[in-house]
């Protein structure tokens, strides 16, 4: 919508996990290695934790095209909220394994082949879980009993669960101690620091094309947007796609703090010190009533 106005060739800050807006903060680059060292040296287990909004789904895009560019084998399950059948149909269909895919008998026989196939080329499998923390019970065992297969060189297929804090505690559960002592690799995400969300919104809008001296966000409203989205990429993009929509209202190319307040006051967000912010100025304004 506002796109020509700024001058971009696409919209910089779009909630879509696009890999080409990919901005690799030192700790977002350490994941993604991690990822892929584990998937290369066939370890079996590994888990990728991070609050909502921190970038988790955006970093397996990125896997996934690694995975691509090398022929490796995957299967991406983004939807967690299913059952054991569905699970193994999902599988049978994203790895493309010519079965009754609604077997999970022949699903496993399948897949076996499969991975010995692969095994014998010197390859790997991997299968990726977004969204884990939803995972049923009897989904997770499952997924345990697949993580059991392997030869001498390692384990057969990889197995990325990647979900919220809470995967983690549901990983604590007495019943799901054998799966937890398989991960052998865990990757965590953690919102932007300051300098990195700073870097990371001039990343996005230069990718849009804006010049690299760009002055649509002062220095000082950067910093501001990154304290009150607490540094979740999520709240940034939405934070400064709203603003971008309310300074093309204004028709102005400079976003400001005062159109910051408005923005954040439609969203209803809060930050640490918002609401102290807030009563001291419905204060201040009770002070200034008359009565
Ligand atoms: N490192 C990053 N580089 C570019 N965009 C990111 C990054 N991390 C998060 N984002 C953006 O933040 C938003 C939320 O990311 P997402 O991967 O969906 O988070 P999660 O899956 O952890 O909830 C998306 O718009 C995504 O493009
Ligand atoms: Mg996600």
């Amino acid at each position: 919508m506002y796109n020509a106005f700024f001058g971009f060739s696409e919209s910089p800050f779009s909630l879509s996990p696009d890999p080409a807006f990919f901005y690799r903060s030192e700790q977002h680059e350490e994941a993604l290695a991690n990822l892929i060292y584990g998937v290369q040296a066939r370890k079996g287990f590994i888990v990728l934790s991070g609050e909502v909004g921190t970038g988790k789904t955006t970093m397996l895009e990125c896997l996934r095209d690694y995975l691509e560019s090398q022929y490796i084998e995957f299967a991406f399950i983004f939807n967690s909220r299913i059952s054991v059948e569905q699970f193994f149909e999902m599988i049978a269909y994203d790895l493309d394994l010519a079965c009754t895919r609604t077997s999970k008998t022949e699903v496993l026989f399948a897949l076996n082949e499969l991975l010995m196939e692969q095994t014998q080329d010197g390859r790997t499998v991997v299968l990726i879980v977004d969204e884990a923390h939803n995972l049923e019970w009897e989904v997770l065992e499952e997924i345990r009993l697949l993580g059991n297969l392997e030869n001498r060189n390692g384990k057969l297929l990889q197995i990325i669960l990647a979900g919220q804090p809470e995967l983690d505690r549901k990983l604590d559960a007495p019943n799901l101690r054998q799966l937890k002592q398989r991960i052998v690799l865990r990757c965590n995400l953690q919102p932007f620091t300051l300098r990195d969300a700073v870097e990371y919104m001039q990343s996005r809008l230069g990718r849009a094309g804006a010049p690299p001296e760009q002055n649509i966000f002062p220095e000082q409203l950067m910093a501001e947007i990154h304290l009150r989205s607490q540094g979740i990429p999520r709240v940034i993009n939405a934070l400064c796609d709203n603003l971008l929509l309310t300074a093309f209202a204004m028709e102005t190319k400079v976003c400001t703090v005062e159109m910051l307040d408005e923005v954040c006051h439609d969203m209803r967000l809060e930050w640490p010190g918002s609401r102290r912010t807030r009563s001291r100025i419905s204060d201040e304004s009770y002070e200034r009533t008359p009565y």
